[in-house]
C-alpha cells in the first residue's frame, strides 16, 4: 500500500515537473531562457478575452484547465502575482514578477531560475 503511494506520488511529480519544462521550453524560444516579452506572453494567455488584463476568474479558469497544481490555492497565487494591487494582472505586474524570477538581474530568466521560483511561489 504504502509503495503504491510513493509509486503514485512520485510519478505525480515527474508529471509536474515536465509539464514545467515543458512550458518554459514552449515559451523560451530558441535562445532557451525567457526575456521579458516572452514571459509576459506567457501569463497573457491567461488572458481569455484578450483585453490586456488578466481577471481573477481567467485566473483561477486557466490554472484549473491547464492543471498547474494546487488548484484551491489559485486564488492565492493571483494575489502573489498581483505586484500593483489592482485586482487584475497585467503588464503593471509582469515586469515586477520577471526580476523576481530573474535572480540574477540579468535580463534573462534560466529555465534553472525559472522552476526554482515557480516551485517557492506556487508549490506547497
Ligand atoms: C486594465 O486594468 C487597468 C488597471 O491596471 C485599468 O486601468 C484598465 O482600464 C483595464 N483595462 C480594461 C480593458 O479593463
Amino acid at each position: 500500500m504504502r509503495t503504491v503511494f510513493l509509486i503514485a506520488a512520485s510519478l505525480t511529480l515527474c508529471v509536474h515537473s515536465l509539464s514545467l519544462d515543458r512550458l518554459f521550453r514552449s515559451y523560451a524560444g530558441p535562445d532557451s531562457t525567457m526575456e521579458l516579452d516572452e514571459f509576459s506572453k506567457y501569463w497573457g494567455h491567461f488572458d481569455m478575452d484578450g483585453n490586456g488584463n488578466v481577471t481573477k476568474q481567467e485566473f483561477d479558469t486557466t490554472w484549473k484547465n491547464e492543471d498547474l497544481g494546487d488548484e484551491d490555492r489559485a486564488p492565492f497565487f493571483f494575489l502573489e502575482m498581483d505586484r500593483v494591487p489592482d485586482e487584475v494582472l497585467n503588464d503593471l505586474d509582469y515586469v515586477h514578477m520577471f526580476r523576481i524570477f530573474d535572480e540574477n538581474g540579468d535580463s534573462h530568466i534560466t529555465k534553472t531560475e525559472f522552476k526554482f521560483n515557480w516551485e517557492g511561489l506556487f508549490d506547497e
